[in-house]
Order: structure tokens, then sequence, then C-alpha cells
């Protein structure tokens, strides 16, 4: 069977590096579930992480049940069971619109834990400054529903909040967030530095992992916004913890030549369990099993040697390789191999635990919505409703 296989070393390497920036910027270096839910990496992950960053309530529970810690949550919208529930267990509860804000204000306000301060309420804030290249992950686009741009805030009662946060980059590196910051400090030096405002949270995106990101960089940054502003801030990254930490170990179920390509079918699919190589998209990188190797995938076995394969033509043998599914599109790519692909072939694509895992099974926790059927007399009978435990359980 079609396999997602994670390294611990590779989990812990990672998470050594995002400890260290951590300890040395003074800044608390938080998982962000959206990118991995799975609990057996968040036990790796446990000694190194200040805690988690969860895009709503089941990813908060994931948190709790698994990670400890500190715990901030951010969503574009809450339901009102959703947040009373966070009310109990969350440290910060960060709001994506100034109605939102309104909404539950009093409702806040009113906690216990907020009022002993061992809750905090923030604001996701739009700087509308652009760094990244590809709009789907652009946060600033025009049109965007995430944050609150610096004139929405004008004549809103913000009494009871106390942080800010902000989430605007994509794998980029420090000078990108220095950047962002400077554009946002433009806007919002005042409020940032107004006593009220306790913490700054400075969202994902930052590549922190990547072998010339620069590390020194971003340490000065965050130990110069602490110093002045007197906040503490929080790092939320998700890719970096788990990139270049697992691969999908798939096999060839048929070989065959149709309409002038070679076509190869694997036992995964874009669509159904890797959907990013469709909606970005993008081309995973793949190795096949092979006794002369050349390149190693993020997780290999013993007794294995890996070659990596080239792009169209660059190699004797050039395969389409589509999942068993009915979908025209469902293709993960044309690529060339050394030797013809049999049957049984393992391969091995490459860099599939952020952003994949949970694609394939429940993005940002979202509850899945259930089944029901509307019979001929009217009545609406629920098939299936879906809960916690079962986004619990499909993540491993
Ligand atoms: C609010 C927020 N925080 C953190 C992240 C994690 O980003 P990344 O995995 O790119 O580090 C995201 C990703 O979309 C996000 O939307």
């Amino acid at each position: 069977m079609a396999t997602f296989l994670i390294s611990e070393t590779a989990l812990e390497r990672n998470a050594r590096l995002l400890a260290e920036v951590a300890a040395a910027s003074g800044a608390h270096m938080l998982v962000a579930l959206k990118a991995c839910s799975t609990t057996a990496c968040l036990n790796a992950l446990r000694p190194f992480a200040a805690g988690c960053c969860a895009s709503g309530l089941y990813e908060a529970r994931l948190a709790q049940h698994h990670m400890g810690g500190h715990l901030a949550v951010y969503s574009p919208a809450y339901r009102e069971e959703e947040l009373e529930e966070l009310l109990n267990f969350a440290h910060h509860i960060d709001f994506n619109s100034i109605p939102q804000w309104q909404r539950y204000r009093a409702r806040c306000l009113e906690h216990p834990r907020v009022r002993s301060g061992e809750l905090q309420l923030g604001l996701r804030i739009n700087p509308c400054y652009s760094t990244g290249h590809t709009a789907l992950y652009d946060p600033c686009v025009p049109g965007s529903r995430l944050g609150i741009p610096l004139e929405q805030l004008e004549g809103v009662d913000l009494s009871g909040i106390s942080g800010l946060h902000i989430h605007t980059l994509c794998e980029q590196g420090a000078q990108e967030l220095v950047d962002t910051f400077r554009a946002f400090e433009k806007q919002f030096a005042a409020l940032l530095a107004s006593p009220k405002i306790r913490y700054l949270n400075l969202g994902g995106g930052h590549w922190i992992t990547k072998p010339d990101y620069d590390r020194a960089a971003l340490i000065a940054l965050l130990r110069e916004i602490r110093e002045l502003y007197r906040v503490e801030v929080y790092l939320e990254p998700g890719e970096a913890w788990f990139i270049h930490t697992g691969v999908l170990r798939t096999r060839v179920l048929d070989v065959f030549e149709s309409l002038g390509f070679q076509h190869a079918i694997l036992d995964v699919s874009a669509s159904a369990h890797m959907p990013d190589v469709l909606e970005m998209p993008y081309r995973p990188e793949l190795f096949a099993i092979k006794a002369q190797g050349s390149g190693v995938p993020a997780v290999s076995l013993p007794g294995e040697t890996y070659s990596a394969a080239g792009i169209p033509g660059e190699k004797a043998c050039t395969y389409r390789l589509g999942a068993p599914t009915c979908l025209a599109g469902d293709v993960i790519g044309d690529y060339s191999f050394d030797s013809p692909l049999k049957v049984g072939d393992e391969l091995v694509l490459d860099d599939m635990t952020h952003y994949t895992i949970v694609k394939t099974t429940h993005f940002n926790g979202v509850p899945h919505p259930d089944i029901a059927l509307l019979c001929r007399d009217g009545q609406i009978k629920y098939s299936r409703r879906f809960n916690y435990a079962d986004f619990e359980h499909r993540l491993g």
C-alpha cells in the first residue's frame, strides 16, 4: 500500500534549529497545525516547541491533547459554540474582522480567563504589503478576506484587545519579514507601542530551516521588536517544522502506451492525496528505487538506493504518471527515468509531510459536513455525522 513515511530524525533536525532561534531571540516558536496535524509528528516536536497555533476548535483540541504549552487560535470566523469552548482553554484568540470582534467582545470580556489575563484577545491585521508571487498564497492581495486594514480600525472600541497578529508570508526569507514589519510599523507603530498591546504574532511563512535562511537577521529583528515595543513576540511557522521530513511511497499499477504517451498508473492520486500538485500547481521531486543511486529523498531506508527522476526527455524513458481515478487531469506529472518502469516498481514522491497529509484528511481541522438524505416524506435523515474524533483518527 502507498505510505506517507515521515522521519523522526528529520523532524528533530528542524525542531532543534527552530528552538535555537527561539532561545536566541526570546520569541515563542509555535507549531502551525494547519501544516501538519499528525499526532506522531507532534510527539517528536513537543520537547522543542512553545506550543501550537490552531485554525479553529478541532486543531485547538488536538494541540491541547497532544502538545500542551501555549495555544494561539486564529480563524477567519468563529462559530458561537466554537468560541464558547475555546474560551476555556486557549491562551490567545485572534479575530479576523471588526464584526467578529464586536459580536464576541462582551462575551469574551466577561469570561474569568480573560479577566485574569490567562486568555488574551487579539486582532489579525492586514498590512496590505505583499512580498509573495503566488496570489493563492498571498493574504495581502486586493480583495483579501484575511485581516483588518488600518482604515477599518478608526473609531472602533479596542478595549480588551491586547494582541496583534500578522501573517503575510509564504516560504520566504528574513528580509521579506523585515520589509513586512517595516510596512506594518509605518501604519501601526502607535497601536503597537500602546501599553495595552502585550503580544505581536508574526504568523508563519518563515522558511527558517532552509539552509540559506538568514537566521541572524531574523533574531535581530525579533529582539528589536521585543525591546522597542515591550511585547511578547510569537512566530507560528508550519512548513519550517516539517519541510524535508517525509515522503509518499507509491507503486506502479500499470504501464502502457496511448495517444503518443507512455503512461504509468500509480496507486496514489494528485486529486485525493496531493491536491496542491493540481491547486498550486507544482511538480514534486520524484525518485525511483534503483540499484544505482543519484540523489536521496527526505526519507531513505537502509539498503535502498535512489535515482532522481528527470524532466521529460532528460533520461531514456519518459512517462506520464497518472492516478487510478476517473479525473482526466489527475496527473502527477511527466517524468523521465533511466530504465523502463515495470508493474510493482516503487517510486518515492519527495517532501510530502507539510500541507499534504492535512489536505488528504481535514484541512485546517474544518469540521467535515454531515451527510444526509432528504427523504420522499420531507424528513432529513443523517446517514453520517462527523465529529472531532473523525478528525483526530484520520491524522495518524
Ligand atoms: C495564520 C497562519 N499562521 C501560520 C501559517 C503557517 O504558515 P507556513 O506553513 O507557511 O509557515 C499559516 C499558513 O497559511 C497561516 O495562515
